[in-house]
């Protein structure tokens, strides 16, 4: 096995805080271009590399590597373009990338390879629908079954919501054509935890645990979103129950995988419940999780490129490594998120933010506008920026991201203020 060749140059595909704590960490040991990226990722490395955005498909990049962010042009192929066209790509092909973009054919596969999930059932019509929903106790949970964006996910004790949901989905009034089926499944109860495991299509490395805030308020209150803030390490999850996370759910899922012809070379990302009757697996995702990756990533100790070079060539034998500092992200975002995210409003104290201490801003739903020849820093999406801040303990961690949330400022933001709270009392 002679691994890939050394990697001077890494194109990222995507926008977002991912893809801005993905080039910060690339940028480590090799020059990185984004896109299309956003206003923050542009710039120079302490190690004098070079991070650029460009408007060019990635097609269209000369790059060793590639790696792409996010999972639509996952589901829609691009690393089997990159691949036929003989690039080194880290994402899977595809048919990989169907685990997150169809529910349905994600909780088949897990079934298959005997991994703990939630029960559940498949439909596509209103009545069979609510006869099954009828038949399991609160809470009730109905998923979209194709891409909503982290979205399309409702959890209720409400019998009356449960069914207006199923309604408003099967019609293609909410979700469109993602919401024409859906996956009911028995409610889960317990803490959360993403792990996001590096898979070359055989060998597996998992990477940091990290915890993700779902709601979007206070307590776990409100609508589900995309993610409102994260933190790694997780005292919940130690290295045995890491271990025992990667045999009874990634192992078992990626031999099914390569029993059905997938060669999975990527990341998985499974977000698991420690329920009382030990983890379930609530979804598997065929990206790095975000704001997770913002949390884990700028904690490996080590070459980011060289790493997903060898997941992308089929030749993964270094272990990943964490820096001991714990690494909390608190997520800003726009007013009106997540039904209706409100854009153009002016964003202040990013610089002063970023200066803090240990604290780094990451773009997600930024862009700049031009006025009369002054640049401005505007909202253009529904997460906006994300504060991560690293320090020695989750708590001091968690007071410097807090620090540079305070510094920061535009009309409406939202944002929690207890993230990682529970975990700073908990850790030592
Ligand atoms: P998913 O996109 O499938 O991970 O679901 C989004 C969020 O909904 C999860 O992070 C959980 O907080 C919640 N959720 C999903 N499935 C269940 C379940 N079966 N029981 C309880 N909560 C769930
Ligand atoms: N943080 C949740 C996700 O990336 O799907």
């Amino acid at each position: 096995m002679s691994g890939p060749n050394p990697i001077r140059r890494v194109c990222v595909v995507g926008s977002g805080g991912r893809e801005h704590a993905l080039a910060v960490v690339l940028g480590r040991t090799a020059d990185v271009v984004v896109t299309p990226g956003n206003p923050g990722i542009a710039g120079g490395t302490a190690e004098g590399h070079i991070i650029t955005c460009v408007h060019t498909p990635a097609e269209q990049i000369e790059a060793d590597l590639y790696v792409i962010g996010p999972e639509a042009p996952l589901v829609d192929g691009l690393a089997d373009r990159l691949r036929a066209a003989g690039h080194l790509v880290f994402g899977p092909g595809a048919d990989g990338a169907r685990l997150e973009g169809s529910k349905a054919f994600m909780k088949e596969v897990l079934a298959e390879a005997g991994v703990p999930t939630a029960r559940f059932g498949v439909f596509s019509d209103p009545a069979t629908a609510t006869a099954y929903l009828r038949t399991l106790p609160a809470p009730w949970v109905i998923k979209t079954d194709g891409l909503a964006a982290g979205k399309g996910v409702l959890v209720t004790g409400s019998l009356d919501d449960a069914e207006a949901d199923i309604a408003a989905k099967l019609s293609g009034d909410a979700f469109g054509d993602a919401g024409r089926r859906v996956v009911i499944e028995e409610g889960l109860t317990g803490p959360e935890c993403s792990l996001l495991v590096l898979c070359d299509g055989q060998r597996l490395a998992p990477l940091a645990p990290a915890q993700d805030f779902k709601r979007l308020g206070d307590a776990d209150q409100g609508p589900n979103t995309g993610g409102m803030g994260a933190y790694s390490p997780v005292p919940l999850v130690d290295a045995a129950m890491v271990d025992r996370l990667v045999d009874e759910a990634v192992a078992p899922l990626v031999g099914t995988l390569r029993a059905r012809g997938i060669d999975y070379r990527g990341v998985l990302y499974a977000g698991v419940m420690l329920t009382p009757d030990g983890p379930k697996v609530l979804e598997f995702n065929v990206r790095f999780g975000d704001p997770e990756a913002q949390v884990v990533l700028p904690r490996l100790d080590g070459d980011l490129a060289g790493l997903l070079a060898e997941v992308a060539d089929g030749s993964l034998r270094t272990e990943p490594r964490f820096l001991p500092d714990a690494a909390v992200c608190v997520v800003l975002a726009s007013d009106g998120y997540p039904e209706a995210p409100r854009t153009g409003d002016v964003i202040s104290g990013v610089g002063d933010a970023g200066s803090l201490e240990g604290v780094t801003v990451f773009h997600a739903g930024t862009a700049d506008t031009d006025t009369d020849g002054v640049g401005t820093l505007v909202t253009s999406g529904g997460r906006v920026l994300g504060v991560t801040a690293l320090a020695g303990t989750i708590g001091a961690a968690r007071r410097r991201a807090y620090r540079g949330v305070s510094a920061i400022s535009w009309p409406g933001m939202q944002s929690r203020s207890d993230i990682a709270l529970a975990a700073a009392g908990v850790a030592p």
